[in-house]
C-alpha cells in the first residue's frame, strides 16, 4: 500500500460520516452507518491485495480468472468500539480470522492499559488489519499494534473512521511500516483527548451508554 496515510474521500463514505457526526443521529442508525462505512473502508484497505489466476470454466469457455493470492487475512479489533467495524468488514472477508485487544485509556495520563488480548494463531502468515473507529492520541492503536507484532505479525495495516493529526503522527513515529486508512483527519484533539470536531465517544454512540 503506497504512502503511510490514505484518506478515503469517496462521496458515500463522506456522506455517511457526516450523518454519524450529527449528535441527533440515534444509536441504531449510528451502528448501521458504521457497519456500512466499514465495508467501504475495507474495500480501500484491501485494494493492494495480491492476486493470481485460477482456471475456471464459464458456461461459454475456460478462462484464467483472478483470485486472491498470498497471505490470509486477520482482523484485530481494539475493544470495544473496534467491534463496530468488524461485521461490515467480515461481509467482504468472511474467512478472515478475528482477534481482540482490550485497552482502556487512563483518563488522567491518556496512556493505554491492557486488560484483554486474544489473537489468532500464526499471525506471521497473515495480513493483519487492526481496527478502531477513532485514532485520537494514537497511544491505544500503537500499543495494540505492538502486541500484534509481538505475536509475530509482519504485515500490519490500521483502519479507522476518524483520525486526529496527533494520532497520525504518533502512528508514523511508532510504526512507520504500518499504513493507516481513514475517512477523515480532523482538526485536533481537545484537552480530554477527544477528536474535534469528531463525533463524540464512538463506543457510547454505538451502544447508547453514558
Ligand atoms: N475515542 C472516541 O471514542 N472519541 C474520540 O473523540 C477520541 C477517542
Amino acid at each position: 500500500m503506497p504512502g503511510h496515510l490514505t484518506v478515503v474521500e469517496h462521496p458515500l463514505v463522506q456522506h455517511k460520516l457526516t450523518l454519524m457526526r450529527d449528535a441527533d443521529t440515534p444509536t441504531g442508525l449510528f451502528r448501521q452507518l458504521l457497519r456500512e462505512v466499514s465495508t467501504l473502508l475495507a474495500y480501500e484497505v484491501t485494494r493492494d491485495l495480491p492476486v493470481t489466476t485460477r482456471r475456471v470454466h464459464t458456461p461459454l469457455e475456460p478462462m484464467d480468472a483472478p483470485v486472491l493470492d498470498g497471505r490470509k487475512l486477520a482482523l484485530v479489533s481494539i475493544l470495544r468500539a473496534g467491534n463496530g467495524l468488524l461485521d461490515g468488514m467480515l461481509d467482504l472477508m468472511p474467512s478472515a480470522r478475528v482477534g481482540f485487544v482490550g485497552l482502556y485509556r487512563d483518563e488522567e495520563t491518556l496512556e493505554p492499559v491492557q486488560y484483554y488480548c486474544k489473537l489468532p494463531e500464526a499471525l506471521s502468515e497473515r495480513r493483519v488489519i487492526v481496527v478502531d473507529p477513532m485514532l485520537a492520541t494514537g497511544n491505544s492503536s500503537a500499543a495494540a499494534i505492538a502486541l500484534v507484532k509481538e505475536a509475530g505479525a509482519v504485515d500490519v495495516r490500521f483502519l479507522c473512521l476518524l483520525a486526529a493529526p496527533e494520532g497520525v503522527q504518533r502512528m508514523a513515529d511508532a510504526h512507520p511500516d504500518v499504513p493507516v486508512v481513514t475517512a477523515s483527519v480532523d482538526e485536533r484533539l481537545n484537552e480530554k483527548g477527544y477528536i474535534v470536531p469528531g463525533l463524540g465517544d464512538a463506543g457510547d454512540r454505538m451502544y447508547g451508554t453514558r
